[in-house]
């Protein structure tokens, strides 16, 4: 039997994979010692490897077919427009993407002005903007710390993730429109759907019993 590869993005919701996987039977203890610089485990029971990956390089590495299944958040597969199959939402990480500033921008939406946008997604803004509202802006591409841009006065708005909202109340910022929900979702390549379809669906059917 061949392995089924498994790419999982690092950081918030790779924790919450390992514990829903640890559910499942599919232990990998190396993974969780935080200090190893390991990049790839292997259960040879099940025939299962797992790679940790950042989160906007798992829809690549699924569309390629160098991971069979992936484990990444909504955001991720929107900005990254890849061919894969979406095949299940996880529930967790749940959070929205939303275009959020100081309470005053909300006019600058209503009124279709030429704005500034800041964001680490510059796809999804652009499709919300251009597509959905039909209001041209100009979109800035940042790495990190997007609220910090209204504040400095980099942009009017920014489009980023909000999940508790207290990076935004504690800056000063709001949400001003919502653009869609978020969580963790199972994605899988299009070629291994067919090929591996049996184990693929069972580990879907699995995974939706503790859901
Ligand atoms: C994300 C997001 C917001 C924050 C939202 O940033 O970009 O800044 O979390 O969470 P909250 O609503 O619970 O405050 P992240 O911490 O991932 O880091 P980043 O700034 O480097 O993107």
């Amino acid at each position: 039997m061949r392995y089924l590869t498994f790419a999982l993005g690092k950081g918030r919701l790779a924790k919450q994979t390992l514990a829903l996987l640890e559910q499942m039977g599919i232990t990998c203890e190396e993974m969780k010692d935080r200090d190893s610089r390991k990049l790839i485990f292997v259960n040879e029971e099940l025939r299962l490897k797992f790679f940790l990956a950042k989160g906007p390089d798992v829809p690549t590495y699924v569309e390629y077919g160098a991971a069979d299944i992936g484990v990444v958040g909504k955001d991720t597969i929107m900005e990254e427009g890849r061919k894969v199959y979406e095949v299940l939402d996880l529930g967790f990480g749940k959070c929205r993407m939303c275009i959020c500033g100081p309470a005053k921008a909300g006019d600058l939406l209503n009124h279709k002005e030429l704005i500034r946008v800041a964001t680490k997604y510059p796809n999804i803004a652009k499709d919300y903007f251009y597509n959905k509202k039909h209001q041209t802006v100009d979109i800035i591409k940042l790495n990190g710390s997007i609220e910090l841009a209204p504040i400095v006065g980099l942009s009017e708005v920014i489009v980023d993730i909000v999940e508790t909202g207290s990076t935004l109340r504690e800056n000063g910022l709001t949400v001003l429109e919502e653009i869609c929900p978020l969580s963790a979702r199972m994605i899988v390549n299009q070629v291994s759907m067919k090929m591996e379809n049996e184990r693929i669906k069972k580990i879907i059917t699995q995974l939706k019993q503790l859901l």
